[in-house]
């Protein structure tokens, strides 16, 4: 019995030592140790022994168990590192790097970008304004009378605040056309100290805010307005750096239609449409038979260019303000069907842009 345990231990560990991966040691461990292992057969055996000679023997057996445990525990360790060892040396510089994860601009902030560049190419250049705005450059400076119904079109955001007197109530801006006068009060400035005439070309970009959330509706969003004054300025121009705008923005399929409208600060004033990108015109689902609101303009009506200080016997122009989200929407190949989802923080949905 002493014997055959011996014999068990030696075999063990000779071929142990001789192993040379992770796999066959542990078969090994299986062949000695397991449910019929070698060693666990023997002391079976040793449970059949006569009392006195079982202490002794079970004894034994024990310390060959943890002999055997431990060389397996210590083979293992040592082919691990080897192998570690092994693969340190063949390091192959000429392999792909590993590829940190790369973040991108905000799919609003790309589009806010790009319409910059296409109007910079014309010469119609950003300019920033607040985005919280006196009651006055909002509204009243616009043409809108005083407690007129169309203050409500705008679903404006009304603070307490009543900083001063003649400009009235202070509101988060509705709409990019707060840039209007200040503009216009700022070429003003401008043609006096320079003595020439006025000449705007505007870009205002700015957030913009309104008591509306549903699928096409965030109450914080972006727009885009342009003004465009000086000696001359017709409609012409307008459809001009409309047309500009739609093939640059949306491509040379797009096409676009002028259509009536009102607005309180242009006359005549016209709503834009494009032709839908899914459909080119033809009419689906997604569009009104072919066609997708872009947003108003029109020429500026001569009592913003007298708010603004400027004479409309002798300047003209025209002004139009698009959503920022709303043209990114009517881009192709970009089907967003939750305008909210832009502001969700969600990785899932931005990563894919
Ligand atoms: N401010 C208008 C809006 O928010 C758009 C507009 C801008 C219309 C300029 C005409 C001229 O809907």
């Amino acid at each position: 019995m002493e014997e055959n345990l011996l014999q068990i231990k030696n075999d063990a560990l000779s071929l142990i030592f001789e192993t040379e991966d992770p796999k066959s040691l542990e078969e090994l461990k299986l062949q000695f140790l397991g449910r019929s292992g070698r060693l666990t057969l023997a002391f079976k055996e040793i449970a059949g022994l006569p009392l006195e000679k079982r202490a002794e023997i079970g004894k034994l057996g024990n310390e060959i168990k943890k002999v055997i445990e431990d060389a397996i525990a210590d083979r293992a360790m040592e082919l691990k590192k080897s192998a570690q060892k092994k693969q340190k040396n063949n390091l192959d510089i000429t392999n792909p790097g590993i590829k940190p994860p790369l973040g991108h601009l905000h799919l609003v902030t790309q589009a806010i970008e790009e319409i910059t560049s296409i109007f910079e190419k014309i010469g119609i250049t950003r300019v920033r304004y607040p985005e919280v705005e006196w009651d006055y450059y909002a509204f009243t400076a616009l043409n809108f009378p005083a407690n007129h119904p169309a203050r409500d079109d705008w679903e404006t955001f009304f603070t307490t605040d009543n900083t001063d007197s003649k400009k009235g109530q202070i509101v988060l801006t509705p709409h990019t056309s707060n840039g209007q006068v200040r503009e216009m009060e700022k070429a003003v400035e401008e043609s006096k100290k320079t003595k020439m005439p006025i000449n705007i070309r505007m870009l205002n970009i700015a957030k913009c805010y309104r008591r509306q959330s549903d699928v096409s509706h965030t109450q914080m969003f972006h727009q885009f307005e342009g003004l465009v004054v000086g000696k001359n300025i017709s409609i012409s121009h307008l459809k001009g750096v409309l047309e500009y705008f739609v093939k640059s923005y949306f491509g040379e399929k797009r096409e676009f239609r002028i259509r009536p409208y009102h607005f309180q600060f242009t006359e005549p004033s016209f709503e834009i449409d494009v032709t839908c990108g899914v459909c080119l015109g033809k009419g689906c689902k997604l569009c009104k038979a072919g066609w997708l609101e872009m947003g108003g303009a029109g020429m500026v009506h001569p009592n913003v260019l007298n708010y603004g200080k400027i004479d409309p016997t002798i300047y003209t122009g025209f002004a139009f303000g698009w959503g920022v989200e709303r043209v990114l929407m009517m881009k192709e190949g970009i089907e967003i069907d939750d305008l909210r989802l832009l502001y969700s923080n969600k990785l899932e949905f931005l990563e894919q842009f």
